[in-house]
C-alpha cells in the first residue's frame, strides 16, 4: 500500500509568528495515532523555526521549492544541500504556481529532482492541467508530459517520491475535481509509474490530490483507488481544517 500523506502547502502566507502559532495548533489538535503521514511546507523566512518546533512531533517539515543549482552565484537561491543542513525531509516541485508564474519546467524541474536525490530529501513532484486543457481533452497527455520531462529514469524505491496531482483550474478556485475525474487521472499517473519503475515501486509511490480540498470533500477524495492523500493550500492555514483533513484518514 502507498503511504498515505496530507500536507499543508502554506504559500506565501503567513509572518514567522503566525506561522508558529499555526503549527502549534496543528500539533496540539492532532490526535496521537494518526492515519497518515503529516508535512507542513511553509516559507522559507520560518522554516528553522518551525522545524525546531516539529523536532520529535510525528509532523514532518517541509520545503515549497528549491533551487535547480547546487551551489555558488545564484542571488536569491536556496539549495538542497541547505534545506537538508537544516533538517529537512520534504520539498514541493513543479507547483502550478511556479510554473505559470515563474516558467519553471522541462530542465528546470529535471534538475530540482537530481539536487533532491543528491541530499536524500523527497519531492512532492506536482502535475496537472489547465482548464483549457482539460476542455479540450487534452488533460492525459499534458499530466503524462511532466511527468515525462522531469522524472528519474530510476528510483530504488517507492518512498523516494511523492506524486502530487493538481489539475490547474482546482487550485485556489473552490472548485474540486470530482472523486471520479480525480480518482480517473491518479489511475493514469499510477498505470505510468509501473511502466517507468515496475509495479513494486511504481505501484507503490503515493499520489495526492490537491485542489481545494476542504474538510467536507477530503473523506471521499481520499477513499478513492489510488488517490493516497492531499496536498493542501488554503485549508492548511487554518489549523482546524488542516485537523479535520487528516482526520479524513481514519
Ligand atoms: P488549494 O491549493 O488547496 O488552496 O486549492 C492547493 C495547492 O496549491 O497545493
Amino acid at each position: 500500500m502507498p503511504e498515505k500523506i496530507v500536507a499543508g502547502n502554506w504559500k506565501m502566507n503567513t509572518l514567522p509568528e503566525q506561522g508558529l502559532t499555526l503549527s502549534e495548533s496543528v500539533l496540539g489538535a492532532l490526535p496521537e495515532i494518526l492515519g497518515c503521514k503529516v508535512i507542513l511546507c511553509p516559507p522559507f523566512t520560518h522554516l528553522d523555526r518551525v522545524i525546531r518546533l516539529l523536532k520529535g512531533t510525528s509532523v514532518l517539515p517541509g520545503s515549497q521549492n528549491v533551487s535547480a543549482y547546487k551551489q555558488g552565484a545564484y542571488t536569491g537561491e536556496v539549495s538542497a544541500d541547505m534545506l537538508a543542513a537544516m533538517g529537512i525531509q520534504y520539498s514541493i516541485v513543479g507547483h502550478s504556481e511556479r510554473r505559470q508564474y515563474f516558467s519553471e519546467r522541462g530542465d528546470t524541474l529535471k534538475n530540482k529532482l537530481v539536487r533532491l536525490k543528491e541530499v536524500g530529501i523527497i519531492p512532492i513532484f506536482c502535475v496537472g492541467e489547465t482548464l483549457e486543457e482539460r476542455e479540450s481533452g487534452q488533460e492525459g497527455t499534458v499530466v503524462l508530459t511532466q511527468l515525462n520531462e522531469a522524472l528519474p529514469e530510476t528510483l530504488e524505491n517507492s518512498t523516494e517520491l511523492v506524486v502530487a496531482y493538481e489539475p490547474v483550474w482546482a487550485i485556489g478556485t473552490g472548485k474540486t475535481a470530482s472523486p471520479e475525474q480525480a480518482s480517473e487521472m491518479h489511475g493514469v499517473i499510477r498505470q505510468d509509474l509501473i511502466h517507468r519503475y515496475g509495479s513494486s515501486i511504481g505501484g507503490e509511490i503515493s499520489i495526492l490530490y490537491g485542489g481545494s480540498v476542504k474538510p467536507d470533500n477530503a473523506a471521499e477524495l481520499f477513499s478513492m483507488d489510488d488517490i493516497d492523500g492531499g496536498l493542501i493550500g488554503g485549508a492548511a492555514l487554518n489549523a482546524a481544517d488542516f485537523i479535520s483533513i487528516i482526520k479524513a484518514f481514519k
